[in-house]
């Protein structure tokens, strides 16, 4: 895979590598490759060694099932996504187990799950894109999910498709300066590191 990201500091490859695909090729991505995304996503660190992620997952192998999931898009990501050979469903627990307090924390975990995915995809030479945009009590009511989850984003899995980046894909490889993400000192000050 090329190198797409224009860092200004090293990085590991995977993240040069890794992109939001709009763009994906009808490919049907192996079950081993498939079993390493949910992997990476496992190994995630979270708060309290909770995993409050939860995964459904559907292949173009199961048409009944993948329309399933794919109707749980909203209209405009299911445009692009149905492009995809695979759809995942994400879901999180609100409530810690060992102690029933609310869990804060746990989109932010959710995102680092599907941050290690998206990495290990990038590695395996796969592309995925997440979403916000689903209709979450489409997919709570679709799978029964059970009191104390949350359906929360959407994530579409495949091979890039042939050729050059679309144009949203291209406009997407930009990113806020460095200095206006780290401060030192008080708030808005930006680090010297950068
Ligand atoms: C939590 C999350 C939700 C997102 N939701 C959508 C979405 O509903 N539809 C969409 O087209 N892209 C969505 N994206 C993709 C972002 O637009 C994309 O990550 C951003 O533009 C940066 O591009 P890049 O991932 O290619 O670097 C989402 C990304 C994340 C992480």
């Amino acid at each position: 895979m090329p190198d797409l990201n224009p860092t200004e500091h090293p990085v590991i490859a995977a993240i040069k590598q890794r992109y939001s695909a709009y763009q994906f090729s009808n490919k049907a991505v192996e079950a081993e490759k498939l079993q390493s995304l949910f992997e990476a996503a496992r190994w995630a660190a979270s708060s309290f060694n909770e995993q409050p992620w939860r995964f459904i997952v559907a292949t173009k192998d199961s048409p009944t099932q993948y329309d399933k999931a794919l109707g749980c898009l909203v209209e405009a990501n299911q445009g692009w996504a149905q492009a995809a050979p695979v759809i995942v469903l994400t879901a999180v627990k609100q409530e810690f187990t060992y102690n029933g307090s609310p869990n804060r924390v746990a989109l932010h975990d959710l995102g680092q799950a599907a941050a290690h995915m998206a990495l290990q995809a990038a590695e395996l030479g796969l592309v995925i894109h997440q979403m916000a945009g689903i209709q979450q009590d489409k997919v709570a009511s679709t799978y029964s999910l059970p009191d104390g989850f949350t359906a929360e984003t959407a994530i579409a899995i495949g091979y890039p498709g042939e050729g050059n980046l679309n144009d949203a894909e291209a406009r997407a490889r930009q990113r806020k300066p460095l200095d206006e993400l780290v401060f030192s000192d008080a708030w808005g000050n930006a680090s010297e590191l950068f």
